[in-house]
């Protein structure tokens, strides 16, 4: 292990780091004390099949059990366990930890009768309603395994996921609120099932009012409701730590989801220790993660993280602005006394930018508010600084994936007040073994930028695997760096040992926090009749981070002006994707600058594109057509 200063120090973040390392299993064994066991695990790592890894062989638990129920049997079932806050509806609940637990208890009853049991699979395709969370929590209590898709991907992607995912059943509701649009789930779930092959899958709805497609249009499917009100409660089912709890769809490089496995014990263990250490969150303290259920940041911080530690969750059906101003995030701190915000850079840019002085914090008292949080894409410092200043609380970055579940670096506030730095993510998170490597498998010097990985095992809480794909998982993580984990990401440690993470070394783009596939949008490009060949690029937005830009070759003789074709693209790409991929700029270029054998350079056309030096690699086919490409790409 290559260390920097930080963490070969004398203060408690470094020997935390260092023991969590050094004695992996009195470590975890201890973070384990945190979860109630049904049969206590018998070790903390099975390494007996390496490179896959297990956590807590032996143990068998129910996360639901530990997210609920325990927290009533110790008598915490008054306190509050949900609030849900609809800016987009009016609506504002609170469910307690009796009445959270109740409502998951008969909404598994709802499941169980349907057929479904444990290591069945249900795909949750649910807006920000306290349902979705219901819903989760429900599998979880079967043993079942839950797939949530969030809710602005497209039908075809949610057919995609169904496929891969083989559910017993789908829960859904109406549909989501857009600030400018509802957004219908009904006729999108009828026809995933229909691209699918599945038609007569059953699928349950949370009816929403306001939706112009009604359940009765739909004949077999059933209310959602009505299936809760008849329904009996389900007792909680003991599983094995190493049982999937859920599977998360993200992007991978090709256009096929990878299926993100989860398992249960390790995943509580890892989650409760970072409420505790690395967020400073205990029982009855408010958590309030702006994000969505669909994501990572949503499994782990609104729903399983904030559960498992007897905290209260704040659910937010909104957006940071324009529901219904830049003022919104700060009345919901002031409003349920919010003690840390979880939120993304890109919010943050986008509550800058409508109200640049914050002045309408002015309305707000914001006092509980200790910490802010910001994940899914790098804390520019300009934004880590404004945010700072106006808010007057630490700003901590801290960097993950879908993958790890939790941080892999970040800054441990309940164990120590690191100094924070713009542009850093901090230090390792404990159990994580991360390394810098250059091409060749070789340690970078500190300051030097290279891959980032993290040498196995990774830590309880992180993926197992992929869904049903051991050889997928291993082929896409495990063989680039042997005995690492790639993360996919590139970046260097400064002199003290802090991490800064610059961006992806493949094809994955992260537009306004969310995770895209530049080859699933070119895989939609490419389909189009009078398309020959093309490139999507991320390109720097100031706003959303990255946003995608096609550049397409027309097919010889292809009669169509500039003008329809991206109008054309840009609808194909939203209903084939969906809305999320925010793609609007296609433009056509008579050629693609490729080496000799065929790969597109599309690392060089992002660099000329984003006005940063670029170099012609000297394997290039034809270097006038980057020449040609310049004004182009300059002008996006
Ligand atoms: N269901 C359906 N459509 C959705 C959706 C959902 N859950 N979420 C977003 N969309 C749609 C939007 O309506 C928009 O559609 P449009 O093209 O018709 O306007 C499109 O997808 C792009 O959305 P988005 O990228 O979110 O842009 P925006 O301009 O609507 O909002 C921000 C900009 C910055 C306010 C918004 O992106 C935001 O809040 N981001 C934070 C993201 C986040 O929390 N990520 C979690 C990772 S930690
Ligand atoms: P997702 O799986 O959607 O959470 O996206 C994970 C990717 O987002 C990472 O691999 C990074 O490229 C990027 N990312 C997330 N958080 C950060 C961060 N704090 N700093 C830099 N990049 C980040």
């Amino acid at each position: 292990m290559t260390q920097g200063t930080v963490t070969q120090g004398t203060g408690p973040y470094a020997e935390v780091y260092r023991r969590s390392l050094a004695d992996r299993e009195a470590f975890w064994l201890d973070a384990a004390k945190a979860v109630d066991w049904v049969e206590e695990p018998t070790a903390a790592l099975d390494g007996s099949e390496p490179p896959l890894y297990r956590w807590f062989p032996g143990g068998t638990l129910n996360t639901a059990y530990n997210a609920l129920d325990r927290h009533v049997a110790g008598g915490r079932g008054d306190a509050a366990a949900l609030v849900y806050d609809s800016a987009v509806t009016g609506t504002r609940a609170t469910l307690t930890y009796a009445q959270l637990t109740d409502l998951v208890a008969r909404f598994a009853g709802a499941l169980a009768a349907r057929g479904v049991g444990t290591g069945d699979r249900v795909v949750i395709y649910m807006p920000m309603v306290p349902e979705a969370v219901v819903a989760m929590l429900a599998c979880a209590r079967l043993g079942a395994v839950h797939s949530v898709v969030f809710g602005g991907f497209a039908p075809r992607e949610l057919a995609a996921r169904i496929r891969d995912a083989r559910p017993r059943l789908i829960v859904t509701a109406s549909g989501g609120i857009e600030p400018n649009r509802r957004v219908e789930y009904l006729p999108a779930v009828a026809e995933a099932l229909g691209i699918a092959e599945l038609p007569e899958l059953p699928v349950l709805v949370k009816v929403r009012p306001g939706f112009a497609h009604q359940l009765e249009d739909y004949p077999g499917w059933e209310d959602y409701d009505a299936a809760l009100r008849s329904a009996a409660p389900a007792a909680c089912v003991p599983v094995a730590a190493s049982h999937p709890l859920y599977v998360l769809y993200t992007s991978g490089t090709t256009g096929t989801p990878k299926g993100v496995q989860r398992d249960n014990g390790g995943h509580a263990v890892a989650l409760a220790w970072t409420l505790k250490n690395l967020y400073g969150v205990g029982p009855g303290e408010v958590m309030w993660t702006a994000s969505d259920v669909g994501w990572v940041v949503g499994h782990s911080y609104i729903v399983y993280g904030p559960l498992l530690a007897g905290a209260t969750t704040v659910l937010y059906e909104g957006k940071p602005v324009g529901t219904p101003d830049a003022g919104a995030f700060w009345r919901v701190v002031a409003d349920h006394r919010v003690k840390v915000l979880f939120t993304a850079p890109t919010a943050l840019r986008a509550i800058r930018r409508a109200d640049p002085e914050a002045e309408l914090l002015a309305g707000y008292d914001i006092s509980s508010l200790e910490r802010l949080y910001a994940a899914g894409e790098r804390l520019d410092p300009e934004t880590y600084r404004w945010a700072g200043e106006k808010l007057e609380v630490p700003v901590i970055d801290h960097w993950w994936q879908t993958e790890t579940g939790w941080a892999i670096c970040g800054s441990p506030r309940g164990l120590e007040d690191l100094p924070l730095k713009a542009g850093s993510p901090s230090v390792p998170m404990p159990g994580y073994d991360l390394d810098i490597l250059d091409g060749a498998g070789e340690p970078v010097a500190s300051g030097e930028e290279g891959n980032i990985v993290l040498r196995l095992p990774l830590p309880p809480g992180t993926l197992t695997t992929l869904w049903h794909n051991d050889e997928r998982y291993i082929s896409s993580y495990l063989s680039a760096f042997p005995g690492c984990y790639a993360t996919g990401d590139s970046g260097y440690r400064d002199a003290d040992g802090y991490v800064f993470v610059m961006g992806r070394t493949d094809d994955i783009i992260n537009v306004a926090g969310h995770r895209l596939s530049t080859g699933a949008i070119e895989a939609v490009l490419a389909g189009h009749p009078a398309v020959a060949e093309c490139a999507v690029i991320g390109l720097k937005d100031t706003l959303k981070g990255q946003r995608a830009v096609g550049y397409v070759v027309l097919k010889a003789g292809a009669e169509v002006s500039e003008e329809a074709l991206a109008s054309e693209l840009v609808a194909l790409v939203r209903s084939q994707i969906g809305a999320v991929a925010d793609f609007k700029q296609a433009l056509v270029v008579d050629a693609l600058p490729k080496t000799r054998s065929g790969k597109i350079l599309r690392k060089t056309m992002r660099q000329i594109a984003d006005g940063e030096a670029y170099t012609v690699p000297s394997t290039i086919e034809d270097p006038e057509v980057i020449e040609r490409l310049v004004p182009v790409l300059r002008g996006a």
